[in-house]
């Protein structure tokens, strides 16, 4: 960054797969590498704000950790995730980029569940806490700018710009932005559909550090 433009903002970004257990040896998760949601903290901490990185299970090292810039909260499950989230001081802007899981398992087995040959067992599963819905719930003023800004992150498999806008709408923030694919999963290349109150731009193929440098320039503006 020529300027550190986001020098004096603290930035707050949950990344990586939420893992639900079923038993002790056993769960569900998703798809995610945490690589966009670190490349954020990184291009985060060059721009001169301090980071709180909220990671689920993935196998990444902290950005910049000798700058001291960025504190990391490692946690497991949604539920986890969503309390680390909420317990996270006051932020100017809350990055999303987590894949959490959408359900867990209702009752979790306390010891491993034995096969049965042919039976498989019968899961109840819960939805999950809507962490970024309950961090956009929780926006506050300051200076008369509404903060911390949330943005929000979409991977779909059809229809990207319809289904992002209207998550945008449903949660009630400023920003989404969709992960263009196929490579999106793993790859250290991204492309990226934002989605704001100004319409859709789109950010070419690069590596996922790029993208979250633009990104943070494009924010910086506009907090
Ligand atoms: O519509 P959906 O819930 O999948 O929206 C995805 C966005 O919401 C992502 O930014 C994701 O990190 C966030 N999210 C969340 N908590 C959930 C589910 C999604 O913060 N339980």
């Amino acid at each position: 960054f020529q300027k550190k433009v986001l020098a004096g903002k603290k930035v707050l970004i949950t990344a990586g797969p939420t893992f639900e257990a079923i038993d002790p040896v056993r769960g569900i998760t998703n798809h995610s590498s945490g690589k966009m949601g670190f490349a954020i903290a990184r291009a985060a901490v060059e721009a001169g704000a301090q980071v709180h990185l909220i990671a689920g299970p993935c196998d990444l090292e902290t950005p910049l950790a000798a700058t001291g810039k960025i504190t990391r909260t490692d946690v497991v499950s949604a539920k986890e995730m969503h309390a680390a989230t909420i317990q996270a001081s006051d932020s100017d802007i809350f990055f999303a980029v987590a894949a959490v899981a959408d359900w867990s398992v209702a009752k979790p087995a306390k010891e491993k569940i034995k096969r049965q040959s042919q039976k498989a067992p019968d899961l109840a599963f819960v939805a999950n806490p809507d962490i970024l819905l309950d961090m956009a719930k929780s926006v506050k003023t300051k200076a008369g700018k509404p903060y911390p800004y949330c943005v929000g992150f979409a991977a779909e498999s059809t229809n990207l710009e319809a289904h992002a806008k209207e998550k945008l709408q449903r949660k009630g923030i400023p920003m989404i932005v969709g992960n263009i694919g196929p490579e999106t999963f793993g790859s250290d290349l991204n492309q990226l559909l934002i989605i704001d109150a100004q319409g859709s731009k789109k950010l070419a193929k690069a590596e996922k550090l790029q993208l979250a440098r633009q990104l943070i320039e494009l924010i910086a503006k506009k907090i």
